[in-house]
């Protein structure tokens, strides 16, 4: 199987934690996923950083540490060979908070759950931007201060119960697309989960649009699909495009 590219053809990719899982960074719902090890709510949600934003540092300073020691895998990297080929055509748009579709060549990522090198003030009105963070906070009488306002500074992550980044450019470059593919995503966190909606719904007013989904298993979402290519992304996305210009 492949999906043909002609010259006119728009391709909007969404990748989840699949793609960076033989790169060596834990997945959430896998067995021996993030969610298993610690509860959500505790670590990642609004709640949580009231609650003990030490405990919610030290979670992603795990995380930062973890992610500092991947590479890309061939799935980052096909997918930057095939922005290189297309430009603007592409849209990829990511649930995961590493760098690694940077890291393997991607120019234009959208990371619509937030970046894990990435800090801000939790002041959401001091006006002060994200900016890039390597380190790791591991002391919780040691916990980064906003230069400007004082106040603590936060992962840059989108957590359960927040809105995710941009999402009507999201929705816009979906429909804009021909083809929607997803690539290592349970299909269980929304919105994310609901843009392959954007194609059904395209498909029932009789547009010719067509929608992937590749990764080892059907995600919870598959019904919503055209296609469901069973693998792994390092497997299949090398060889997935071919390009008729
Ligand atoms: P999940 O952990 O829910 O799902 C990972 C998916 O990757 C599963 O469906 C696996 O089958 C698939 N997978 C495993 N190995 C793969 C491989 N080698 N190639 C391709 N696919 C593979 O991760 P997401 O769906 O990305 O949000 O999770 C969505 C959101 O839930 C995350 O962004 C995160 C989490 O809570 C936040 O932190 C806000
Ligand atoms: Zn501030």
């Amino acid at each position: 199987m492949s999906i043909v590219i002609g010259p006119t053809t728009r391709i909007a990719v969404l990748t989840g934690a699949g793609i960076s899982a033989e790169s060596g960074i834990s997945t959430f719902r896998d067995a021996g996923g993030l969610w298993e090890k610690h509860r959500f709510e505790d670590v990642a949600s609004p709640e949580a950083w009231k609650a003990d934003p030490a405990l919610v540092w030290r979670f992603y300073s795990e995380r930062r540490v973890q992610a500092a020691s991947c590479a890309p895998n061939a799935a980052h990297k096909a997918l930057a060979k095939l922005e290189a080929k297309m430009g603007e055509r592409l849209f990829l748009v990511t649930q995961n908070v590493d760098a690694l579709h940077e890291a393997s060549g991607s120019r234009e990522v959208l990371h619509m759950h937030g970046e894990l090198f990435k800090s801000r003030c939790e002041n959401d009105a001091c006006g002060s931007k994200p900016f890039l963070d390597i380190a790791t906070y591991f002391k919780a009488t040691e916990l980064p201060k906003c230069s400007t306002c004082g106040s603590t500074v936060r992962p840059h992550i989108v957590w359960f119960g927040e809105e995710p980044f941009e999402m009507h450019r999201i929705k816009r470059a979906v429909q804009a697309s021909d083809i929607f593919i997803t690539i290592g995503s349970s299909g269980s966190v929304y919105p994310a989960a609901g843009l392959v909606g954007e194609m059904t719904y395209r498909k029932q007013n009789g547009e010719k649009v067509r929608s992937v989904y590749v990764g080892p298993e059907a995600p919870q979402n598959s019904a919503e699909f055209d296609e469901i290519l069973l693998g792994k992304a390092g497997d299949v996305l090398p060889t997935l495009f071919e390009i008729r210009e």
